[in-house]
């Protein structure tokens, strides 16, 4: 049994299981800003259209200015990705033929871009339930690797590693001579939107990589970008496919950036709704992650949970495929209050069941 290695179009989840797919389903596996995209895209949506009969601008000129003044970083450290995908499969290619280190759970691509890259691809294993960074186990490896990955906060567990920690372990890349790919793709999401970025004037192998699509809710658009040190960020460019950003992505990420209010909001809902959610898990004995963005892992070693929602039409994301996991935690988006009391509702009656069986 394959299980797909992503979040979102359950359909492929279902067909998998050889579940049958419930007429409607509320998909907590895509970790997606529940508010949906700022309105004022959709209000200037028909705007876009006259741009589509021309190429989009390969140099993205007008949104990498909007973006290193909003980082406060110099343009030539920006490069905008057909989302955060692009972002790391163009970092693979940097890395090509090389050996990395990946610290895990974290996010698939990362593995499957630098395999496909010809990497020789090592893991670096952090263990449950509190997944801590452990520098002194860690530092003696980097002098082995050409770089290695971080995704903070981190996808699946939605924790945020100590900021102290990681600010160490940049120091011993940076000695190690090791670059260090800082994957920040949910960074918006936590309390106070703390970035490494800043950091890239001071130490050039790191490369911090961001997403606008989960932030924004436009998966289905695709948009995100690398910061870095000018020399990686022109070599990065050579393996980017000329206008593999469109030109309703441009036009739809210049008024994201503008969203301020939009992200304070979010904030604010997602912190109220993982409140109630956690008290909930907490009433019911159940374990969560220490998640401090919008997404949440739960324990269930019985393994029965994931067919069980699935089954009423409520998805989680799987963790089959992340090492360490192994299908024993589930990963869910914190979604709208009525989704998430859809949630609740169905997981406290397969508490009650399991304690009646
Ligand atoms: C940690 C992490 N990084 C990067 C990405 C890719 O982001 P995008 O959807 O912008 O390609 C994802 C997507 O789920 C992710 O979870």
């Amino acid at each position: 049994m394959q299980l797909p290695t992503h979040g979102s179009n359950p359909h492929y989840l279902y067909k998998a299981l050889g579940i049958e797919m419930p007429q409607s389903y509320v998909d907590f596996s895509a970790n997606i800003n529940p508010l949906g995209p700022p309105s004022s895209i959709k209000q200037r949506w028909s705007g876009f259209f006259e741009g589509i009969l021309d190429y989009p601008d390969p140099h993205a000129v007008e949104l990498t200015h909007m973006i290193a003044k909003k980082e406060a970083l110099p343009e030539d450290s920006v490069l905008v990705g057909n989302g955060g995908a692009e972002i790391i499969t163009l970092v693979a290619k940097e890395l090509a033929n090389k050996r990395v280190l990946i610290i895990q759970p974290a996010f698939a691509e990362y593995a499957e871009s630098c395999l496909a890259a010809g990497c020789e691809v090592d893991f670096f294993q952090l263990e449950a339930p509190r997944w801590e960074l452990d520098l002194d186990r860690l530092r003696p490896l980097l002098p082995k690797y050409a770089a290695i990955f971080l995704c903070t906060p981190n996808n699946p567990t939605g924790i945020s590693y100590k900021e102290e920690t990681v600010r160490e372990l940049i120091e011993a890349c940076q000695k190690a001579q090791c670059m260090m790919v800082l994957d920040e793709a949910f960074y918006d999401f936590t309390d106070n939107a703390f970035s490494y970025a800043p950091l890239i004037l001071k130490f050039p192998h790191l490369l911090i990589l961001r997403s606008m699509t989960k932030i924004f809710a436009i998966p289905g658009l695709r948009l995100g970008y690398l910061l870095a040190d000018p020399t990686i960020i022109t070599r990065a460019k050579t393996f980017k496919p000329h206008w593999s950003v469109n030109h309703i992505a441009l036009e739809v990420g210049k008024l994201c950036l503008a969203e301020e209010a939009y992200m304070s909001r979010t904030r604010a809902y997602i912190q109220r709704q993982k409140r109630d959610l956690f008290r909930f898990y907490k009433e019911l004995d159940i374990e969560v992650s220490e998640s401090t963005v919008n997404f949440y892992l739960v324990r269930d070693e019985s393994l029965s949970l994931f067919p069980f929602l699935l089954k009423k039409g409520i998805v989680p994301r799987h963790t089959y495929n992340f090492p360490g996991l192994d299908g024993r935690w589930l990963r869910f988006a914190v979604k709208s209050e009525q989704d998430n009391k859809a949630l609740m509702e169905a997981v406290k009656q397969w508490k009650t069941l399991g304690s009646i069986l």
